[in-house]
C-alpha cells in the first residue's frame, strides 16, 4: 500500500496529492484552505493511470504509482484535462513507463504538443466521443465536455462499475484532509469553497457546464472520481445537484452589496442601504467591502443571490481601481437572472457611477433605474434615492 492511496474500489484507487503551499490557485485565486490534485489508478487486467498533478507535487505523485504498480508496467495514461494542475507530472510517468499508451482526444494531442512538445504518434490512443477502451476487467468510454472547463475536456465511465472520472466537474478547492469520500467529510463546512471554485473557474462556461451534465444525465453513477475534491460515492447526486443549480444561475431571495471607499462615504450609503432593504423585507443581505475581499469570494456570493448592488468611490476621474477589477471580472463572468444597482460618489468631478452605468449596459444584468451619486458625503435627497432603489431591488426581488 503506498502512503497516500486509498482503495476505492477492487483495482481502483485514489492516489490524490493535497496542495497547501500554493497561494494562489492559475496565480490569482486565494486557497485559504489549500486544494487537492486527485489522480486515480486502475489495476485490472490492464494498468491505467487517469490524469496526473500539478509538477510541484510530482515527486509524492510518482512515489504513490510507482509503489502501487510494483514490477508491473503501466498500460495507459488517460488524459481528461490538459491544464498543468492535472498534466504537469506527465513527463515523469513518461520517463518511468516508456512503453505507456497516452489515451486523449485530438485536441488534447495538440495541447500536449503545445505545452510539453510531446510528438505523439504510436504511442497515443485517439478517442472520440463514445469511444470506448477495453481494459479487460472493465471497459471506460469517453465522452467530450468541451470547454468545462477547457476545449479538449473530457469524461470517462466505467459502465460495469458505474463509476464516472469527471476531471473539474464536480470538482472544488479545499484539500482533502484525511476524509477521502463524501461519506468521511463534511461538505456542507466545505460548500462554499465549492462554488468559489465552479463560479470563478467554470462559471464562464455555465451553458457548456449544463451540457456536459444533460450529456452525463443518463448514466446510471455510483462513484464520481474528481480531478479536485472528495470523491463521491455515497451521494453522488448531491454534487450532481449543487453544479446543476449553479450552472443554470439559480437564484435565492438575497442582496450583495460590494462598495470600493476611501473614507467611509461610499461605506455609509452601502450601510443605509442594506438597512432599507432589511426595512423592505428583503433577507439575507450581504454588505463587502471589495478592498478586503477577493473579487472570487464576492462573485461566489452573488452567484445563488438574486440582487447585486456596487457601489464605487471615484478615483482618478474613473471608478475606484479595485472596483473596476470587479466589474471587469464580472463582465467575463456573465451571470445570468441577475438585478444589478449601482451608487457612487465623487470629490470633485465624477467617474465612478459613469464608470458603473457603462457596466451595467451589459444585457445579463437586469438594472433598476434609479442610481445614486453622491458628492462628498451623502445629502437627505441622497438618502431618499437610496431608498427608492430598495424599493425597485424588492420589486424585481421579491
Ligand atoms: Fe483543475 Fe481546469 O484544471
Amino acid at each position: 500500500m503506498s502512503i497516500r492511496s486509498v482503495e476505492i474500489a477492487e483495482n481502483l484507487y485514489y492516489i490524490g496529492v493535497n496542495d497547501r503551499e500554493t497561494e494562489l490557485f492559475e496565480n490569482m485565486w486565494p486557497l485559504p484552505y489549500g486544494v487537492a490534485y486527485n489522480s486515480y489508478l486502475l489495476t485490472g487486467e490492464k494498468t491505467c493511470l487517469m490524469d496526473t498533478v500539478k509538477v510541484s507535487k510530482s515527486s509524492e505523485f510518482v512515489e504513490d504509482v510507482t509503489e502501487l504498480m510494483g514490477d508491473r508496467d503501466l498500460d495507459y495514461l488517460v488524459i481528461h484535462h490538459v491544464e498543468p494542475d492535472h498534466s504537469g507530472s506527465i513527463p515523469q510517468i513518461l520517463e518511468l513507463y516508456p512503453n505507456i499508451k497516452i489515451v486523449g482526444n485530438q485536441k488534447t494531442k495538440n495541447m500536449l504538443y503545445d505545452y510539453f512538445e510531446l510528438k505523439l504518434e504510436d504511442n497515443f490512443v485517439l478517442v472520440e466521443d463514445g469511444d470506448e477502451l477495453d481494459l479487460g476487467d472493465r471497459k471506460l468510454t469517453f465522452y467530450t465536455t468541451p470547454m468545462v472547463h477547457w476545449p479538449e475536456s473530457m469524461v470517462s465511465y466505467d459502465a460495469q462499475n458505474k463509476i464516472l472520472f469527471s476531471q473539474d466537474i464536480f470538482g472544488g478547492f479545499g484539500t482533502v484532509d484525511g476524509a477521502i469520500f463524501d461519506d468521511q467529510a463534511d461538505y456542507n463546512s466545505k460548500r462554499d469553497e465549492y462554488r468559489r471554485y465552479y463560479t470563478n473557474i467554470v462559471g464562464k462556461y455555465s451553458k457548456m457546464a449544463v451540457r456536459a451534465i444533460e450529456k452525463l444525465s443518463p448514466l446510471e453513477i455510483k462513484t464520481i472520481c474528481p480531478v479536485h475534491g472528495i470523491v463521491w460515492r455515497e451521494n453522488p447526486a448531491r454534487i450532481v445537484e449543487d453544479y446543476t443549480k449553479w450552472a443554470k444561475y439559480e437564484v435565492e431571495e438575497g442582496v450583495v452589496i460590494a462598495y470600493a471607499s476611501m473614507y467611509g462615504n461610499t461605506a455609509l450609503m452601502a450601510d443605509r442601504l442594506a438597512r432599507y432593504l432589511a426595512e423592505e423585507g428583503i433577507k439575507n443581505i450581504e454588505v463587502i467591502d471589495i478592498s478586503k475581499t477577493h473579487p472570487s469570494y464576492i462573485i461566489s456570493r452573488v452567484w445563488e443571490k438574486k440582487g447585486l448592488v456596487l457601489g464605487a468611490c471615484t478615483y482618478n476621474n474613473a471608478a475606484y481601481p479595485l472596483m473596476k477589477n470587479l466589474i471587469h471580472l464580472l463582465s467575463i463572468q456573465k451571470m445570468q437572472n441577475h438585478v444589478l444597482g449601482i451608487f457612487g460618489s465623487y470629490g470633485w468631478s465624477g467617474g465612478a457611477v459613469k464608470d458603473l452605468l457603462e457596466f451595467a449596459k451589459a444585457p445579463n444584468f437586469d438594472t433598476i433605474e434609479t442610481y445614486v451619486e453622491a458628492k462628498g458625503r451623502m445629502k437627505a435627497e441622497d438618502d431618499q434615492a437610496l431608498r427608492q432603489m430598495a424599493k425597485e431591488l424588492k420589486e424585481k426581488i421579491k
